[in-house]
């Protein structure tokens, strides 16, 4: 039972990229803090991350049957179109997740593309929201299972 955690474009920065924004936590510590979690909730969690949008849909189609997926997918949320069809074309429940509140942004951060395919968007809880997610990912797999 393997969840996927998957970062887009620029969250390798987390920690130094505009703290005001994302906080001074670092992408290895919010991967090891949702895989401590996943060792709780009884799945194992498989971290990756890319700057490269292509990467990012070859990642989706390889956990396509897996338990779930928690992914920020920076901001080709607001339009990667090939992301989208990749979360809607597998399986597994994906969870959205942004740090910040995109919502409290510039105009081109309130649309998502990727969110109308989501099982699930968790936005402006800070790294937090990919404990969160993880949490709905596993609630929504559950429901799936029946
Ligand atoms: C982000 C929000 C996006 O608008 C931005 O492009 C990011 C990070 C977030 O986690 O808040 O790269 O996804």
């Amino acid at each position: 039972r393997t969840v996927l955690l998957l970062n887009g474009p620029n969250l390798n920065l987390l920690g130094t990229r505009d703290p005001a924004q994302y906080g001074t936590t670092t992408l290895a510590e919010v991967e090891a803090r949702v895989t401590a979690l996943g060792g709780e909730l009884g799945v194992d969690v498989v971290c990756a991350q890319s700057n490269t949008e292509g990467i990012l849909v070859d990642r989706l189609h390889a956990a396509r049957d897996w338990v779930g997926v928690v992914m920020n997918p920076g901001a080709y949320a607001h339009y990667g179109i090939a992301l989208r069809d990749a979360i809607d074309a597998i399986e597994a429940p994906v969870v959205e997740v942004h740090i910040s509140n995109v919502y409290a942004r510039e105009a081109f951060r309130h649309t998502s593309v990727t969110a109308p395919v989501t099982a699930g968007y968790v936005a402006g809880c800070g790294v937090f929201g990919y404990e969160l997610a993880l949490r709905a990912v596993l609630d929504r797999a559950a429901e799936r299972r029946g």
